[in-house]
């Protein structure tokens, strides 16, 4: 594959690309996973001012949410009719760390949408269901009316923001501005984080094996940089003060195969910083999907429950995250999850997938991501934190175990004001993953993940023991994650307590304690450790 010279003007940049030829679709390389457990227990000792030096900023809101577009009603509830489910689940967070996750409304259906000004109803879609095709519940059209905004408006929690999608696929300058314009009309600027414009727009000239879709097949970063440098600062013109913030990019990823078509390239180029207004840079990824057959048969929990696996998916964004640093912008990886085109049944929501949320969050916050945006829509996805609304007749609105994961990091930050993370790079095994949360500069906590793949319950569940006395001392408190196997779509706890049908937090809240140090980890668990009262380390 070629790669490009660092300086180069749009001109040569042109020339290079054409010369380029489709590259092959990114594939994972195939992991050798050991399937026996390191049975050694381990002490958890490492230098923790150096580690301290490296860590990144650990945000409130790193695990936050991003919902297809055409879902956003069936996800919130409409006008006078909210989704009581989803408000609950919303607010569970906001208990706990105080603040809501971001909501992206983006994706497929956002190319998708038009506004209509004397539609009554919020939000209008033409889904063509074809039982034969994992993505057929997404709309083909989208209708939106002014009573979306007061349904996204009244029916989250107050303190939510959202990042809003605009079209860019129809190509058609007028439907991106009426959408500015109805938003700058109908919904308080102030629950407005950034607007978006276009979904993973590196791919609208298509990329086996998507088509093109949106634009001919020789649309390159040049057509795009030259329509985000025209529309954006018309769009964000249209607000008679305080022009809004932008999200730039939303490449379709991970980037290692598009460096052609990437954030990085655009830096260079200068494009964002010559925007205005461009606060945050997004990339997607999914590790694997499920859009065609061959690669589904390839999808295996025990690629997720893989910690080294996962830091290499995280490495592929380094250049992004530098490239989003280097002009100022915030880093989000703005659309995620397992397994793309809705996810995998048996993988993508199971205690396994909540592991490696967990796991791939952390070490992407480690790694200087500011957010990740885990995508979900309704009917069937399976990687959803949540289904909204009922399946069909037999399975109800439910979570999924991935739901726990927002629990998790609004408990990890919950007390501290300004976090940051640093991953413990040298004990790294592959079912090991250990985290330092520190507030100005001194260790406050540890998360430790046991990500061990345990799915047979006729055999003793293997456990290991982690010694953190040497950095926490020996008196110890910590809150467990668990669940009956890597595989168990249901069941999980968090420090004891789980979220029921309607989505209330039942249970007793239990903290374990230690004297000595002493953590025991069940194949497929995780703590979040710290000091029981004030020994000093
Ligand atoms: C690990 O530590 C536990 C608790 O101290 C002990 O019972 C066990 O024998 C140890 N295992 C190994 C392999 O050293
Ligand atoms: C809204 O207005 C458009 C154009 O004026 C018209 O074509 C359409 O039928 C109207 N829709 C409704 C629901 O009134
Ligand atoms: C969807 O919208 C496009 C563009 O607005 C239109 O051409 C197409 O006919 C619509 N499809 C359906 C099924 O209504
Ligand atoms: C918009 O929301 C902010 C923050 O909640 C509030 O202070 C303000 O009054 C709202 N503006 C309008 C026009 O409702
Ligand atoms: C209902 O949906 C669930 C989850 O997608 C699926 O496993 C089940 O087969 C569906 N049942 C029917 C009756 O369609
Ligand atoms: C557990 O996982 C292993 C490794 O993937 C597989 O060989 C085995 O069949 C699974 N066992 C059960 C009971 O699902
Ligand atoms: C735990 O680590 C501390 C400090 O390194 C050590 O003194 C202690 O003996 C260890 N405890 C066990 C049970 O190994
Ligand atoms: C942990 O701290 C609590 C409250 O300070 C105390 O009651 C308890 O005895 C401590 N537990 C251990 C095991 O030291």
């Amino acid at each position: 594959m070629q790669s490009l010279t660092p300086m180069f003007t749009l001109t040569t940049l042109f020339a290079v690309l054409a010369a380029v030829q489709a590259v092959p679709a990114p594939r994972r390389a195939a992991a050798v996973v050991p399937l026996t457990l390191t049975l050694d227990n381990s002490s958890i000792n490492f230098d923790v001012a150096q580690t301290a030096e490296a860590a990144q900023p650990l945000d409130p809101q790193l695990i936050s949410l991003s919902i297809e577009f055409g879902n956003a009603i069936d996800f919130f509830g409409d006008v006078g009719k909210p989704n009581e489910f989803s408000r609950k689940l919303l607010q569970n967070v906001v208990d706990r760390s105080g603040i809501p996750p971001v909501v992206r409304l983006g994706g497929n259906t956002q190319d998708k949408w038009v506004y209509c000004d004397n539609c009554t109803a919020a939000l209008s879609s033409i889904v063509e269901v074809n039982p034969n095709h994992p993505m057929s519940s997404e709309a083909v059209n989208v209708t939106v009316g002014k009573a979306f905004f007061q349904a996204l408006e009244e029916n989250v929690p107050p303190a939510t923001k959202f990042i809003l999608g605009l079209n860019l696929g129809h190509n058609i300058y007028e439907i991106a501005q009426a959408e500015v314009d109805a938003s700058l009309k109908y919904f308080n600027q102030s629950r407005i984080l950034a607007y978006e414009l276009g979904n993973e727009p590196n791919v609208y000239g298509g990329y086996p094996p998507v088509p093109a879709r949106w634009r001919p097949s020789t649309w390159t970063v040049v057509d795009y940089a030259q329509q985000m440098l025209s529309w954006i600062p018309r769009l964000r013109a249209r607000a008679k003060t305080n022009p809004p913030s932008f999200q730039f990019g939303s490449m379709i990823g991970p980037p290692t195969p598009f460096q052609d078509f990437s954030l990085t390239t655009l830096a260079r180029m200068g494009v964002p910083q010559n925007i205005g207004g461009v606060k945050y840079f997004a990339s997607h990824g999914y590790p694997e999907n499920v859009c065609t057959k061959e690669a589904s048969d390839q999808v295996q929990l025990t690629n997720y429950v893989n910690h080294l696996e996962t830091v290499g998916f995280v490495s592929q964004y380094q250049g992004e995250i530098a490239a989003a640093k280097s002009a100022g912008a915030i880093f989000h990886i703005g659309e995620t999850n397992s397994v793309a085109c809705h996810g995998k049944d048996g993988v993508s929501n199971t205690l396994g997938a909540l592991l490696w949320e967990i796991d791939y969050a952390l070490t992407a916050a480690a790694a200087g991501v500011d957010r990740l945006f885990f995508h979900s829509g309704v009917g069937g996805f399976y990687y959803a934190m949540w289904e909204p609304l009922p399946v069909n007749s037999t399975t109800p609105a439910h979570i999924n175990p991935t739901y726990y994961s927002m629990l998790f990091v609004a408990d990890l930050v919950a007390d501290l004001s300004q976090p940051t993370i640093s991953r413990i790079v040298k004990l790294d095994t592959f079912d090991m993953a250990q985290y330092a949360i520190y507030e100005e500069n001194r260790l406050q906590k540890l998360v430790i993940l046991n990500t061990h793949y345990y799915n047979d319950t006729s055999e003793t569940r293997p456990s290991k023991f982690v010694n953190v006395s040497s950095v926490l001392g020996p008196n110890i408190k910590f809150r467990r994650l668990t669940g009956s196997e890597t595989t168990a779509r249901s069941g999980v706890t968090w420090a004891g307590q789980s979220v029921d049908a309607s989505g209330n937090i039942v249970g007793r809240l239990i903290t374990e304690h230690a004297s000595n140090g002493l953590i025991q980890l069940l194949a497929s668990e995780a703590v979040i450790v710290e000091r029981n009262g004030t020994s000093s380390s």
